[in-house]
């Protein structure tokens, strides 16, 4: 039980002074619009302060403010902590690192970065991922090269050179002892202020998060796209992974209304741009694989990937040959085949765009054969794509 404690309140503040309120660590006094605060210390004395607002004279106004506990940062840390374990996720955050507190932690009560982060409240960031796959992160080294990119088109510097933010990814994955999951990583302008310009932070923050998601199969069935009405991203942002996804989270919800599983962008010429988190090709009736160019959309990892497997295709007789070129949505919607292509899908078959079926309604050949190299790949590639964790 908690001892009882002795309040002396101070002589000046005694006269018409009425408790208003008690919660288990404040207590509140009112005097007309004025109030006093007493919180409890964590010494055994009282500490007193006093809040004054002229404009606080609704009993209502004041019953909400005083519903709203004040915690000590123990307490806040406890509180993130019971959130995180009060909802079921399929998804588990083993380890992070942050730049801030220059290390890695594996509590998901502490894989939070300060609220006046310019990424936080300016979206002034990049980010990239790499898949872990049987204890090897895949295709690291690209993904690295489009973060350093995309960090130099945001005019972020780099906290650290590409050989330590290497070492510190990989780290961060050995800590985590994850051995099948995702890497997730952030460069943001950096923290500070609340300014627009990054010129008052403490220098640029790197984040990095390693996921374990029990949920995560690539799966062979085919889905249904729609054409995208939120607009695309101009290709100056566009070509950049920037942490700016509105577009990209509304296109998807678009798609989501719609029954379909995403939609699909058209750049500002009417071309097949890119869907909101992968890229599309299609297989035309002369068996080519076609791709847009990457000049106003992401350059997609897996798409370059994917372009190099299916060379085997074309040795095989399965393709005639393999196109990067600017595509009408005509020729995308009479393709014999359409597939979204992305770290998070890999390869996924499209059966249906808008109302038209796409091929004969089914997961073609080429789509199914370019799954399982890719999976091939991330299972048994060579050293170019897949760089072992020493755990
Ligand atoms: C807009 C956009 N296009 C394409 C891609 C596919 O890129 P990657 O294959 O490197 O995952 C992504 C990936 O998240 C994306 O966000």
């Amino acid at each position: 039980m908690a001892s009882p404690t002795t309040l002396a309140i101070p002589s000046s503040l005694s006269q018409g002074w009425l408790i208003h309120s008690l919660s288990s660590k404040n207590l509140f006094f009112r005097n007309g619009s004025s109030l006093l605060q007493l919180r409890q210390s964590q010494s055994p004395h009282l500490q007193w302060s006093a809040v004054k607002n002229s404009s606080l004279c609704s009993e209502t106004e004041l019953g909400q403010i005083f519903d709203v506990p004040l915690l000590s940062c123990s307490e806040a840390t406890e509180r993130l902590r019971t959130f995180r374990a009060s909802y079921e996720s399929k998804q588990q955050y083993l380890a992070m690192y942050s730049s801030i507190y220059g290390g890695i932690t594996t509590d998901p009560a502490a894989m939070v970065i300060p609220i006046d982060d310019h990424m936080v409240h300016r979206g002034h960031g990049v980010f990239d991922t790499a898949a872990i796959m049987d204890g090897y992160l895949y295709e690291l080294n690209q993904h690295l090269d489009r973060f350093i990119g995309s960090a130099a088109m945001a005019k972020i510097k780099l906290p650290f050179d590409r050989e330590s933010i290497r070492r510190i990814l990989i780290q961060t994955v050995s800590a985590a002892k994850c051995r099948k999951g995702s890497l997730r990583y952030w460069l943001s302008a950096g923290a500070g202020d609340f300014q627009l310009s990054p010129s008052g932070c403490h220098g640029s923050s790197l984040y990095a998060i390693v996921i374990q998601d029990e949920s995560a199969a690539f799966s062979h069935s085919g889905i249904k796209v729609v054409t995208s009405s939120v607009p695309i991203k101009p290709p100056q942002f566009a070509v950049m992974k920037n942490v700016n996804y509105l577009p990209n989270a509304l296109s998807k919800m678009e798609a989501e209304e719609n029954g379909a599983y995403v939609a699909i962008w058209l750049d500002g010429d009417g071309y097949i741009a890119e869907g909101p988190n992968m890229n599309v090709a299609f297989v035309t009736k002369g068996k080519e694989l076609v791709m847009p160019k990457f000049d106003k959309i992401l350059s997609g990892c897996t798409a370059r990937r994917v372009l190099v497997l299916a060379e085997s295709l074309v040795e095989a007789g399965a393709l005639s040959g393999i196109r990067l070129c600017d595509l009408t949505v005509e020729e995308g919607k009479e393709a014999d085949e359409m597939m979204l292509i992305g770290s998070g899908v890999l390869v996924r078959a499209v059966v249906q765009w808008d109302d038209q079926v796409i091929g004969d309604g089914n997961v073609g050949p080429v789509a199914h054969s370019l799954l399982n190299l890719i999976l091939e790949d991330m299972k048994s590639g060579p050293d170019t794509v897949r760089v072992a964790v020493p755990y």
